[in-house]
């Protein structure tokens, strides 16, 4: 009996479906023992808040530390969706989870440009001591002294062959944030930056069929890259851009947009969405009640993917109306653009 109490519990073993497996000791984290293990799981918070580490268990069973429901969605829960550093196995697992991309460095960077978009959203570019490759769509951590912790900006530009060593991204004033209202009231213009980069996931899948991509706020920012990518790369899918904004001054990249559908060699239409303004020239209401419309005139949900970016909230509707409107859960991809109030706010939520 007391060797049976006193018995060290046996680690787990996780297998990715890409036949990757690792170790999960006793109380450990699967994101844990992934990046102990030198695996690119992607990650960003790591408490639970942020849904980067979003992976679909298909064998075993765990413990969640948080409840996976403050951040996945009743969709993503129903398809067996888990966060994976809030997840304890209690059995061997199989999972599925796409890996980051690209050899993550670490540069010394300074802001050397920044570009005024709206009333509270800049173009910030940053110089790098050092070159980073990214894939369009992905995303690098800032940091600089004094920081409270590192920050998640995604990349504004198609990336370039061999590598960028100038790093932009759309970033949005949020009252009382520690690194957005210094960097509002310039007083980060000499500061010492590091970047680390690339992050995440939320890249173009190969396929054939349509894409709908929607973006609120500096939700653009992933987005336009994912655009100029794939216009350099001549994709040939049908699209839809929705873009969400308050009013008509809430909009912006009128012209880049414009130029992407002028070059892109299918449809492509972008469609702003207003949710305080009623003009004669855009849609009024939120963005995510224009999903079913653009579904029908893209024709085919079965085949449609769907990019998100943007705020949680916006980011969950979408989903939802998405996976209602029979778009798989397979082929949506988002980023949630989080900031230290996301835990507070979905703690007080559920
Ligand atoms: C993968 C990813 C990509 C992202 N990409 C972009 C991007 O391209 N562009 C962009 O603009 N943003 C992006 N974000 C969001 C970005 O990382 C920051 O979270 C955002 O800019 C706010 O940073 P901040 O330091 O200014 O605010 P924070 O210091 O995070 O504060 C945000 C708000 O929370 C409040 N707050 C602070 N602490 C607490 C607390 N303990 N409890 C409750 N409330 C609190 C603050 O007063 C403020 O109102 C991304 C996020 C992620 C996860
Ligand atoms: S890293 Fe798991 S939710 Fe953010």
């Amino acid at each position: 009996m007391f060797k049976k109490l006193f018995a060290k519990k046996a680690a787990r073993k996780v297998t990715l479906q890409s036949g990757i497996t690792f170790e999960v000791g006793r109380n450990e984290t699967v994101l844990e023992a992934a990046l102990k293990a030198g695996i690119a799981y992607p990650h960003d918070c790591t408490v639970g808040t942020c849904g980067s580490c979003r992976s679909r268990l298909l064998q075993g069973k765990v413990d969640a530390i948080t409840p996976f429901g403050y951040t996945l969605s009743r969709e993503e829960l129903q398809a067996g969706y888990i966060l994976a550093c809030q997840a304890v196995p209690e059995s061997d697992l199989v999972v599925d989870v796409p890996l980051e991309a690209g050899e993550v460095r670490k540069v010394a960077a300074r802001i050397v440009e920044q570009r005024v978009l709206t009333h509270d959203i800049r173009c910030v570019t940053w110089e790098t001591d050092g070159v980073i490759e990214y894939r369009a769509g992905q995303y690098m951590n800032i940091d600089w002294p004094g920081a409270p912790a590192p920050r998640s900006y995604s990349f504004s530009s198609a990336p370039a062959e061999g590598g960028r060593t100038r790093l932009s991204a759309f970033i949005r004033r949020v009252p009382g944030g520690a690194f957005t209202d210094a960097l509002f009231a310039d007083t980060l213009d000499d500061a010492a930056f590091t970047i680390e980069a690339p992050h995440g996931t939320f890249w173009l899948r190969e396929g054939t069929g349509p894409i709908i991509l929607i973006g609120g706020g500096s939700g653009l920012s992933p987005l336009m890259s994912v655009l100029e990518d794939a216009v350099q790369k001549r994709v040939g899918r049908n699209a839809i851009l929705l873009f969400g904004g308050r009013t008509e001054r809430d909009l912006y990249c009128m012209d880049e947009i414009a130029a992407i559908r002028a070059q892109w060699p299918t449809q492509f239409d972008f469609r702003p969405v207003l949710s305080e303004e009623q003009t004669s020239h855009h849609r009024f209401g939120l963005v995510t009640a224009e999903v079913t419309t653009a579904l029908t005139d893209l024709g085919d949900p079965a085949s449609t993917q769907a990019y998100l970016c943007g705020p949680p909230g916006m980011i969950d509707a979408g989903v939802a109306a998405l996976v209602a409107a029979g778009v798989s859960l397979a082929n949506i991809f988002y980023d949630k653009f989080t900031d230290a109030s996301t835990g507070a706010k979905q703690a007080g939520e559920n």
